[in-house]
């Protein structure tokens, strides 16, 4: 099934965030092909989910701590999450940044599966990674650490999206789109080395996302290539026009 998520970051108080899903709900079609995850900040979640109509779009939450409950201040638990979200994104590049590190996340990765939430695993090479040709090996170390507490079976659940550090929005106005052959690479990396490490089962459900940049302009190019099966959008999602546009070209493809 095709897979369209929005990731808010942080941005929008729990009024704008019912009014931006609101204004989504009029828009989007509910189509059981492709399925639209909206990833608010935690404090909207639960406003949102009140009402949400779970026909057109489900939720997911932007991290999760790597425990079930315990003293950690600010924390949020993907137990206290349950009925709330059905998808979190684990080790974005943003969060990665803040000094969040492969043993953090891959604890974060078992985390989710153990409380049935879908984990959106992000990763992706920084500009400077690629200029030195580290790509590969970023791609390749991220993937094997952050799956290292995880079963075949588990790897089989997970979506795992590529996001090039580099392509990412960072709101400086620098807009980088990747090429068809930068994501083909990086695909075909990340399938390769799931299929060595956890063979046939491990590779079987695995859903593959593109993110950075994605606008409705470029979308439908990214979602058209091979082994692509959905989008992580981010600037994009904020705006329900843009994000609509999106979801529809996903729901038109065979
Ligand atoms: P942009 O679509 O704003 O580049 O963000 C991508 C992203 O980081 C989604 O997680």
């Amino acid at each position: 099934m095709r897979l369209i998520v929005g990731n808010w970051k942080m941005n929008l108080n729990p009024g704008e965030a019912s009014l931006l899903v609101k204004r989504l709900e009029d828009k989007i079609k509910p189509d059981p092909k492709t399925e639209i995850v909206i990833c608010p900040p935690f404090i909207d979640l639960y406003p949102i989910a009140k009402d949400l109509d779970r026909g057109k779009l489900k939720l997911g939450s932007q991290n999760i701590h790597y425990l079930d409950e315990g003293p950690f201040t600010g924390e949020i638990s993907p137990a206290m999450l349950k009925g709330l979200a059905d998808y979190a994104i684990i080790g974005h590049s943003e969060r990665r940044a803040m000094g969040e590190d492969d043993k953090l996340i891959a604890k974060k990765m078992a985390a989710a599966i153990r409380n049935d939430i879908t984990p959106v695993l992000c990763v992706g090479e920084t500009l400077a990674e690629r200029q030195h040709g580290l790509a590969k090996k970023v791609i390749v170390d991220q993937l094997t650490a952050d799956l290292t507490q995880l079963t075949a079976t588990d790897v089989a659940k997970i979506v795992v999206a590529y996001e090039p550090v580099w392509s990412i929005n960072h709101g400086d106005g620098n807009i980088v789109h990747a090429k068809p052959e930068d994501i083909t690479f990086a695909y075909t990396t990340i399938r390769t080395l799931l299929e060595e490490l956890y063979g046939e089962e491990g590779v079987s459900g695995l859903r593959l996302l593109y993110g950075g940049s994605a606008d409705p302009g470029h979308c439908r190019a990214y979602l058209e290539m091979p082994y692509v099966d959905g989008l992580l959008v981010g600037g994009a999602s904020l705006n329900y026009e843009d994000f609509a546009k999106i979801v529809k070209v996903a729901q038109g493809l065979k």
